[in-house]
């Protein structure tokens, strides 16, 4: 388990864009254009005016959150630090490490948030609680 990643281990990776006269076109490939293998993938869709995704912390899952369509702000949190990304383009893509505390908020109608995940789907690597949340990161922090 990683415990020790802070928000600045998560950056906006700058994926490929193809254009052409009838639009634009981004592909990504495991461990070539984002730091890991693609198990999952999920999207976000018909999100309500003013609701609120996200609100947990995940221990080893890695992800890419990329703005599929419409725009959303992404607030990352490590118990010490926090921060805003605002995702508005289809080839910007949000790598977030293992460890971040996640809210996805601020979406605009239609928006779809697509999501890459390094792992299938697992109840138990969520952290769902702010506090059980903050408990894990200050418990041993440098284990790995
Ligand atoms: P959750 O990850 O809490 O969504 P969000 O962070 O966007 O608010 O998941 C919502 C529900 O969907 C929850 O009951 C778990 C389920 N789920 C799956 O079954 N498979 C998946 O791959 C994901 C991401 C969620």
């Amino acid at each position: 388990m990683i415990k020790n990643t802070s928000i600045y281990n998560c950056c906006v990776i700058e994926l490929n864009r193809i254009h052409n006269r009838s639009g634009n076109l981004t592909s990504i490939e495991g461990m070539n254009n984002i730091p890991f293998n693609l198990k999952r993938l999920y999207y976000l869709y018909d999100v309500p005016g003013g609701a609120e995704r996200g609100g947990h912390a995940h221990k080893k899952l890695e992800q890419l959150i990329v703005a599929a369509s419409g725009c959303f702000d992404v607030v990352l949190d490590d118990g010490k630090n926090r921060k805003v990304v605002e995702l508005n383009r289809s080839y910007y893509g949000l790598y977030v490490v293992p460890g971040i505390w996640r809210e996805i908020i601020n979406f605009s109608s239609g928006a779809i948030c697509l999501v890459l995940a390094s792992e299938k789907y697992d109840a138990a690597d969520y952290l769902r609680d702010y506090n059980e949340y903050l408990i894990y990161k200050n418990e041993n922090p440098s284990v790995i």
